[in-house]
């Protein structure tokens, strides 16, 4: 009989030591050890077979075998399919739609390609019956298991031999083998190199579900992440109908790639022009607006910031984002009081990208200073203009990079005119685009033809 020994393992890389250490020999990271019980019983290694070396030229076969899941998006993220004997982990905050979106493409796979085992951990097969009939998601060779011992997945897994199995989630299942509750550090591992095992053995594609939480109290997904071939985020904020998928990591595909949502009632809808969608309820020729063009990955992008400047009633004047990084939005505000002379120091700011997104790059800059001097101005901003450059802390205009697909995505929306930084110009130039450059050097400059 295996005695249980206490371990304190670490959240981030899952380094085991015997005593409590402030700060994880494995990763440095501080405060992640926690206490767990493991069995001592020696380990079985998965095959007695020792490898031998062998030339790599000789592995230079056809590539990996791909299959469409049938959700455009999700393919495109997974670099063109997903790959036989993958682990895939699909990350997110709660309630973002993880299971909305593994069982609409479990059902689209099983279409195409026979069997699906989805494994729910968390919900009854009659509430997943329920959502997959809502989102039109039922189909004659999706299976559903509402199980969480791993051994009895695993059973059924073997024996059905699907052509892919989900689990949805991995915190959720658990080896009676090991001690600790389901979404320990130890479970949590050993499901996760159990179902590797089954991926790399049998060639199935696994898709596991991975809750993040705040605290990391859960054994997180970054434990998980070292383990599994391609790692997803699913994010979004939950109040907008707009998601984006993200690779974080892919042994099978680029991580520039992101696959674009919106959540409805009858369940997510993939988003095959995210510009339009972004833009559909833009009002024009009203003061406190810019259109600029994001990356998301590699995909441009055209997003509307929204400024409103209003006089402060209450000692400190309030600036307050959405969307936007608020210590980057300080710099902007004092770059426009020093250099424009615009005295915004008893004046509320308030900033928002449309749609739920979030901007992270600096080429956003000179859009949200002209939506703030166009609110504060009450000048509009031409509606067929879109504006993109980084802007400098002495007022200079910065070239920003991709900025050919951005501009192409300008031209394809139909908008007119581009306002560009000066460095970026003589690229630009270079290609036959339908759309008039306007290339600046100076946040004065740009003022003058952003403002009407
Ligand atoms: P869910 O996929 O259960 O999230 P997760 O698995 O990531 O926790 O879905 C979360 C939310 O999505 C749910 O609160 C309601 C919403 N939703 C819709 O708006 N429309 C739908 O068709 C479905 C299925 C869910
Ligand atoms: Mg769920």
């Amino acid at each position: 009989m295996a005695k249980l020994k206490t371990v304190f393992l670490c959240s981030e890389c899952g380094f085991d030591s015997p005593k409590w250490v402030g700060r994880c020999p494995g990763c440095n990271a501080w405060n992640t050890m926690e206490e767990e019980k493991i069995s001592t019983a020696g380990k079985v290694s998965a095959s007695c077979k020792a490898a031998k070396p062998q030339l790599l030229k000789e592995f230079t076969g056809p590539g990996e075998h791909r299959k469409t899941t049938g959700i455009g998006e999700l393919d495109r993220v997974l670099g063109g399919g997903v790959v036989d004997g993958s682990l895939v982990l699909v990350g997110g905050d709660p309630g973002i739609g993880k299971s909305t979106l593994l069982l609409s493409a479990a059902s689209q796979f099983s279409r195409r390609n026979g069997d699906v085992l989805y494994v729910s951990g968390e919900e009854s097969a009659v509430q997943t019956g329920l959502r997959a009939r809502r989102t039109g998601a039922l189909e004659d060779q999706l299976w559903i298991m509402a199980e969480t011992n791993l051994e009895w997945i695993l059973v059924e897994a073997l024996k059905m031999k699907p052509a892919m199995l989900v689990i949805d989630s991995i915190q959720a299942v658990y080896c009676p083998a090991i001690p600790g509750a389901a979404g320990s550090i130890s479970q949590v591992r050993e499901s996760t190199g159990r179902l590797l095992r089954l991926a790399k053995d049998h060639g199935i594609p696994v898709m596991i579900v991975g809750h993040v939480t705040k605290d990391g109290s859960i054994a997180g997904p970054r434990l998980l992440e070292h383990m599994v071939d391609t790692v997803l985020y699913f994010e979004g904020e939950r109040n907008y109908a707009f998601r984006v998928l993200r690779p974080i990591k892919n042994r099978f595909g680029s991580i520039a790639e992101s696959g674009i949502f919106s959540m409805e009632n009858d369940g997510l809808v993939e988003v095959l022009n995210p510009s339009q969608f972004l833009l559909a309820e833009r009002s024009q020729n009203v003061s406190g607006a810019a259109i600029t063009a994001c990356l998301e990955g590699i995909r441009p992008l055209l997003i509307e910031i929204q400024a409103l400047v209003s006089t402060t009633c209450f000692g400190l004047p309030r600036r307050a984002t959405a969307g936007f990084d608020a210590n980057r939005l300080g710099l902007l505000l004092a770059v426009l009081e020093k250099r424009q002379g615009m005295m915004l120091g008893n004046q509320d700011v308030y900033v928002n990208a449309v749609g739920g997104f979030k901007l992270v790059e600096p080429a956003a800059d000179l859009a949200v200073m002209l939506a703030v001097s166009s609110s504060f101005k009450n000048r509009p901003v031409p509606g067929d203009l879109v504006v993109m450059g980084e802007v400098g802390l002495t007022g200079e205009i910065r070239s920003v990079p991709h900025v050919l697909q951005r501009v192409r995505e300008v031209s394809n929306l139909g908008f007119s005119k581009v306002l560009v930084p000066w460095g970026n110009l003589a690229e630009l130039k270079k290609a036959s685009l339908n759309v008039e450059l306007i290339g600046v050097k100076t946040l004065s400059q740009a003022l003058e033809v952003g403002l009407h």
